[in-house]
């Protein structure tokens, strides 16, 4: 595919997306609808220093519940690791903070202002949240660098301009964003010649080119090499504080590294927080160890 194509092919996913926002917004052709325009989520409020609340929230699969009364505050610029079992429910919390899937019950906030819950996944990810799947998913045939500028015209603060050149700014977060991510000496590689763990740092320098506040990982380092694992570790450690991150994981090795020994662990189990502390601490917790031994 050429790149004007994935240009015009990236135009008309934002007009699409921007017609299905306004759907969401305006119902059965509400005012907003009628104007063929997306509503306007209000701008995210961090001045309390909440980036992520949940309270209660449930959700149930033809009677099962992969979340039951999950209650969860993320601070603003916080790393926050949530380990569990198999089928605790952590794909599933992150489902419903995007938007992908609804709760039965339950509140979900982004900042102070913003009831994720009324908002459609596009409105979402435009107010400020980013997610990152398993799989890497960048444009294999394009180079590098190209994969990172096609993302930073994607900035949800700057559709406009999405036909126009860079400018100096964006030129410069360019350069931030390939030093960020260790991929400055790949810029013209094509992105299928990468390394698996170097996809998955394009993918994330791609959403980082859309500036989230806040950042939902999961399994972030599933696949990786031990060298590549501990890469990614010290990168998003670098993202604290400017972005708050969500990362579930298994490997306890990497979270060691993130959590530093201070840092706040939860442990999710049959769709409820089981244990929340310092790693060291849940990890020595008899209901934790009993969770992941006890199958
Ligand atoms: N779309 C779905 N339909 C039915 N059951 C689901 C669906 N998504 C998840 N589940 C079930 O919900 C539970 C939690 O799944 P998940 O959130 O993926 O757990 P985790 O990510 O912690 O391994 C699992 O038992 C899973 O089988
Ligand atoms: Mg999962």
């Amino acid at each position: 595919m050429t790149p004007e194509l994935l240009e015009e092919g990236a135009r008309r996913r934002a007009a699409y997306e921007a017609r299905r926002a306004a759907q969401a917004a305006g119902g059965s052709g509400g005012r907003a609808a009628g104007w063929g325009r997306p509503h306007r989520a209000a701008e995210p409020d961090f001045t309390h220093g909440v980036a992520l609340y949940l309270d209660e929230v449930s959700v149930s699969f033809d009677g099962f519940k992969a979340l039951n009364q999950l209650s969860l505050a993320i601070d603003v610029g916080e790393l926050r690791c949530i380990i569990g079992p198999n089928g605790a429910g952590k794909t599933t919390m992150m489902d419903v903070i995007t938007g992908k899937t609804r709760p039965d019950s339950g509140r979900c906030h982004f900042g102070s202002t913003i009831d994720l819950l009324r908002l459609s996944e596009p409105q979402i990810a435009q107010a400020g949240i980013g997610r990152k799947f398993q799989k890497p998913t960048v444009y294999e045939p394009l180079s590098v660098l190209h994969n990172l500028e096609l993302a930073l015209r994607a900035d949800r603060r700057a559709r406009a301009a999405l036909t126009a050149r860079l400018n100096g700014a964006q030129l410069a977060r360019l350069d931030e964003l390939l030093t960020l991510i260790q991929l400055r000496g790949e810029a013209q590689r094509e992105a299928g010649l990468l390394s698996h763990g170097q996809k998955q740092w394009l993918e994330i320098g791609m959403l980082l080119a859309q500036d989230p506040q806040l950042l939902l990982l999961d399994e972030p380092v599933a696949g990786m090499t031990d060298e590549e694992t501990e890469r990614t570790a010290e990168l998003f450690l670098s993202l604290e504080g400017r972005h708050s991150l969500v990362v579930v994981e298994h490997d306890m090795h990497f979270v060691a590294q993130l959590t530093q020994g201070r840092k706040k662990v939860t442990v999710l189990h049959e769709g409820s927080v089981l244990a929340e502390g310092p790693l060291a601490t849940v990890q020595a917790d008899e209901r934790v160890i009993e969770v992941y031994l006890g199958r």
